[in-house]
């Protein structure tokens, strides 16, 4: 049987990264030794009192309601009252998913209008709009400008393209892949271009706990009525496996809130029920998960504070990380090098990488909606046993500094990988 497949989608590859990851997976197996920093998930135990209560509530069979179960959308208000100073949302303002992917998905689906992304954006959100039939638009933002949207951008962006009167930008702050973050004056700004130009916008937040200086504020803060905030347990608890993610709209959008209720019910029915109990319990000691956040973070500042100075030591161009566990370099500085060798995109050039220095990330390019040509990757700084490092934070407690070799020490696959990554670019410089 042949044209099973939409013909949009003929070229629809599975995401990027995950397969990407099957393959380095593979290399390791065979017994390659290879430094892999091309898939981002948290290298920390997941918060080890939601352990304990998901063993308790494993027998949790039932089907629970479709947004969640009642008592953790009110924690997840209490939440984020305490870590966002939100005191206006409740429970009804709450859908629970199993992961705030599928969630973003969904809202895609019932959206009528035209989707905006940024580009680099995280390798999701464009083929997610495509499968949910739309055509998205891409706003390009800069490294000169540290990857951010601001209002001139939005402007010029807005007189270029004639648009549905409808328009959903999804904003990821802070951002996975660059590592850059907003701060409150530069969203006080973008929420008037926001509500110039009629966009709603998706604030995906999923990084917000773990930004190193815990100073992330919400869009919602400044723009209440054209927000949705979408998050989840996958990167600040180290739960990606677990599924649970979650988004909270305002009353203003309760129309959309209330179609992708809808679409939830006829797609996934509920997320997981243990999970679901174990969460709402882990929620119900916030001191605890803020004690897990801040030792959390300040050992991927440490890292990625690392990876910063060290690349761009030998001239490669980066934002310094203020979050999450992700840095975007562009390897601009041997692009002739490497033209002289023959290579010239950056799918070439990750190749070279692996082969040559067994260094893996992912190449920037179209998967990040950048050009081909452009030598941008993203490098996920977690190939570190997690457990250990935690374990050793903890043993220092949060008063006192993590020691200057703390990177050498116990993220010693990281630091490895980083010197090795630094002598190739070096060696290039002599072709
Ligand atoms: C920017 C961003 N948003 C959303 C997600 C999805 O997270 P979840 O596990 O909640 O589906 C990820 C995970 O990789 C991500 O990087």
């Amino acid at each position: 049987m042949a044209d099973l497949v939409r013909t949009d989608l003929a070229e629809y590859a599975p995401a990027s990264n995950l397969q990407f990851n099957e393959h380095i997976r593979d290399l390791i197996q065979s017994g390659r030794k290879i430094f892999h920093f091309a898939f981002g998930q948290s290298p920390f135990p997941v918060v080890e009192s939601a352990v304990q209560a998901l063993k308790v509530h494993a027998g949790e069979n039932a089907y629970l309601p479709v947004a969640g179960l009642k008592q953790l959308r009110q924690a997840i208000c209490d939440f984020h009252q305490k870590f966002d100073q939100f005191d206006y949302f409740d429970p009804d303002d709450v859908i629970v998913g199993p992961g705030s992917k599928e969630l973003i998905y969904l809202v895609m689906h019932v959206f009528n209008g035209d989707v905006i992304v940024i580009s680099p954006s995280w390798t999701t959100y464009k083929p997610q709009a495509r499968l949910a039939h739309h055509k998205p638009y891409v706003l390009d933002t800069s490294l000169d400008g540290d990857w951010k949207l601001t209002p001139k951008l939005i402007g010029e962006f807005m007189k270029k393209n004639q648009m549905k009167k409808n328009r959903l930008l999804i904003l990821n702050n802070p951002d996975n892949p660059t590592g850059t973050s907003y701060s409150g004056a530069e969203l006080q700004k973008l929420s008037e271009a926001f509500r110039e130009h009629n966009i709603i916008v998706l604030s995906d937040e999923i990084y917000s706990r773990i930004r190193y200086d815990h100073s992330h504020v919400s869009l919602a803060k400044f723009y209440p009525e054209g927000t949705i905030i979408s998050t989840g347990l996958s990167k600040w608890a180290s739960a990606g496996g677990w599924r649970l993610g979650y988004h909270i709209y305002p009353s203003e959008l309760s129309e959309l809130r209330k179609a992708v209720k809808s679409a939830a019910s006829h797609t996934y029915t509920s997320a997981p029920s243990p999970v679901q109990y174990a969460v709402t319990e882990m929620f119900q000691n916030l001191d605890l998960c803020d004690d897990y956040m801040k030792h959390c973070s300040r050992m991927l500042d440490a890292v990625g504070t690392y990876c910063y100075w060290e690349l761009t030591s030998v001239g490669v161009k980066a934002v310094k990380p203020t979050a999450g566990y992700y840095i975007f370099p562009d390897f601009e500085v041997i692009k002739e090098n490497l033209k002289r060798r023959g290579i010239t995109t950056c799918e070439e050039m990750c190749k070279a990488m692996l082969d040559e220095c067994g260094v893996a990330v992912m190449a920037g390019g179209p998967a990040f909606l950048r050009p081909v040509e452009e030598l941008t990757t993203r490098l996920c700084y977690v190939p570190f046993d997690g457990g250990n490092a935690l374990a050793f934070s903890r043993s220092l407690g949060l008063d006192t500094d993590l020691p200057e070799n703390f990177v050498r020490d116990y993220c010693t696959p990281v630091y490895e990988g980083i010197q090795a990554l630094k002598k190739w670019v070096l060696d290039q410089k002599k072709h």
